[in-house]
């Protein structure tokens, strides 16, 4: 399991020098008036290419499953789940929170899992059953915390008609919690709530590459990570907090029908 989380974090910082290196700022892309949407699109394609180019060379056949590149078809027991850039649009801005994602999966269990926000020299890591770190520094949720004491973040799909709904959902949230944060990518809620930077994390449509590594790097910090009503996560919904703060959320959360579409 070390020489999986080890060859992650090797390739997470890889792709991340990377990623600072060339990421472009917003005045220099208004000033050569080509799209800066493009150049960010063309930087998450280079960051996945490095980062499957490097799982092949060490893991031949080993499945990938990419953010850009999906996944091709294979047997083996081992899967990588890679976000190039999760928190695109912080990217885009050049807000700090954006970061390489890269969880390792065995027999559909993560067992590793790396979350590199370069921005902020901060490196998360997990391996199942030993605990999630930041550097030298082993992580705890916090607990204890009351649903009105909560500091919760979560997130807002791109498609308009989620993002009425989970409008309407955090008006309801909003009132009853300390606060609410929006912090843009969804690897990064989950590593802070892992530190205890935030309380809670909920959100609906995020995807297998957005919480395959934090999602351990959370429960490994003693957090509890699940869909609603006993399901498990999934794109429906994904809530993340202690035990005893996750029921009291969930509970609020089930009475505002969250994955409704409309
Ligand atoms: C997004 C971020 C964001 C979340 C969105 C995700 P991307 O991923 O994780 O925080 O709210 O649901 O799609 O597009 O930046 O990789």
């Amino acid at each position: 399991m070390s020489d999986f989380l080890r060859l992650a974090e090797d390739i997470a910082r890889e792709a991340g020098d990377m990623l600072l290196a060339k990421r472009p700022t917003m005045s220099e892309e208004v000033a050569t008036k080509s799209s800066p949407t493009d150049v960010v699109t063309a930087l998450d394609t280079a960051s996945e290419r490095l980062i499957r180019e490097r799982i092949e060379a060490a893991r031949p056949g080993d499945r990938i499953l990419g953010e850009e590149g999906g996944e091709a078809p294979g047997e083996g027991d081992v899967r990588w789940v890679v976000d190039p850039i999760d928190g695109t649009v912080n990217f885009l801005y050049g807000l700090p929170d954006w970061a390489v994602s890269i969880a390792v999966e065995v027999g559909g269990r993560v067992v590793a899992g790396v979350v590199n926000v370069p921005a902020r020299g901060e490196v998360f890591t997990a391996a199942l059953g030993e605990g999630a770190w930041l550097g030298g520094t082993r992580l705890r949720c916090n607990t204890g915390v009351p649903l009105a004491q909560a500091l919760v973040a979560t997130g807002f799909g791109y498609a308009q008609a989620s993002r009425a709904v989970q409008g309407r959902v955090v008006a309801e949230v909003l009132p009853r919690v300390r606060d609410i944060r929006r912090g843009g990518s969804c690897a990064i809620d989950l590593c802070s709530l892992a530190a205890g930077r935030v309380d809670a994390y909920y959100e609906r449509g995020i995807n297998p590459w957005d919480y395959g590594a934090a999602g351990l790097v959370a429960t490994e910090s003693g957090a509890r990570l699940a869909g609603l009503r006993g399901r498990p996560v999934s794109r429906d919904f994904a809530l993340c907090a202690a035990p005893g703060l996750f029921e009291e959320l969930h509970d609020l959360l089930v009475t505002l029908d969250p994955e409704r579409d409309a």
